[in-house]
């Protein structure tokens, strides 16, 4: 879980994912035929095969927030980067990529009545406009902080949407020998806000095939929605969210592969939240594409939790996957 902690450390909120970008860099050179960087800033691992084109993609940006504006008293307006649980965020400590620290607090009346971030803001410490300028500059974005912590055979960390996926990448690489097939190990940057990363580097690839690995949703915590996903019960196998519905063909791969290797897996339908798997299947003129899912509670706070066990079958899987000729 070493690699998972660094990973989840990294200050890399989207379109700022310079540090990540660097820490999988170092991690995977060993293994990767090429590393390639393009205009956006996805990370293109290949690993050479003879046969289809497959592209895996796990975005490596983070949801975080972004200082807009600074007023007299050095407090720090602030808005969004990607989906954020507004009501969730007072009293939630953020970093900078300088390294300064600020706690988020509230027009508590104000907020009360209307929960909105325009409610909120950022205390640096400052004292003034002046003294918080030093710091901070309009357009700075910030992280949550939230340390890894393990409890029973969970992991608990801000940002496991998504180094977590990026995790099983780097490990299912370092298993690989020869493999049957032409594989992009992609580190897509901008997920969080759109997707962008998956939509520039699919079209740049051009895959015979694409599988995205994020996390998802689940419905075993007390008064929950109702979703069949748990934590615990292993790999989730996407069938739906609200931005693919995932190709038959790729699905039944999946589920193959599982079953043919005994590794535990659920089927996901998560009805709120997209992944880069949205993007890629709709490239040029669309291509065959799945997703690979951990099941995490808490998504999009420093306190996400995800299950050990289904990591590691995600990335038993996602070998597993990697060493079968495709024939799609
Ligand atoms: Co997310
Ligand atoms: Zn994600």
């Amino acid at each position: 879980m070493k690699l998972l902690e660094k990973l989840v450390c990294c200050n890399s909120v989207s379109g700022n994912e310079k540090e990540i970008r660097e820490c999988i860099i170092n991690e995977i050179e060993p293994y990767a035929d090429e590393i390639k960087m393009d205009a956006l800033g996805n990370l293109i691992v290949h690993k050479k095969g003879a046969g289809k084109r497959v592209m895996y993609a796990a975005h490596m940006d983070e949801i975080g927030v972004i200082a807009t504006f600074i007023d007299e008293n050095g407090f720090i307006r602030f808005a969004n980067v990607g989906g954020l649980n507004v009501r969730n965020l007072v009293n939630l400590k953020v970093v900078f990529t300088n390294g300064t620290v600020g706690v988020i607090g509230s027009e508590e009346e104000e907020f009360k009545k209307h929960p909105s971030i325009s409610k909120l803001y950022i205390d640096i410490g400052a004292d003034s406009r002046d003294e918080a300028e030093k710091k901070v500059c309009i357009g700075d974005t910030a992280m949550f902080l939230g340390d890894m912590h393990i409890t029973g055979g969970r992991v608990v960390s801000k940002a496991l949407d998504n180094r977590v996926g990026c995790y099983i990448l780097i490990e299912t690489l370092k298993r690989l020998k020869s493999v049957p097939n032409d594989l992009y190990f992609v580190f897509t940057v901008q997920e969080e806000v759109g997707l962008r990363g998956a939509r520039t580097s699919a079209f740049g690839i051009d895959p015979d095939m694409g599988i995205s690995v994020d996390v998802t949703d689940t419905g075993d915590t007390p008064e929950a929605e109702a979703m069949a996903v748990k934590l615990g019960k292993g790999a989730a196998i996407k069938v739906k969210d609200s931005s693919i519905l995932c190709h038959s063909d790729v699905r039944t791969l999946m589920i193959e592969t599982a079953k043919k290797n005994k590794i535990p897996y659920q089927l996901e339908v998560l009805t709120a939240g997209g992944t880069d798997a949205g993007a890629i299947h709709t490239t040029r003129a669309g291509v065959p594409t799945g997703g690979l899912s951990v099941p995490v509670r808490y998504i999009h706070s420093p306190s996400e939790m995800a299950d050990i066990g289904d990591i590691n079958a995600c990335i038993d899987l996602l070998e597993a996957i990697c060493n079968t000729r495709i024939q799609i």
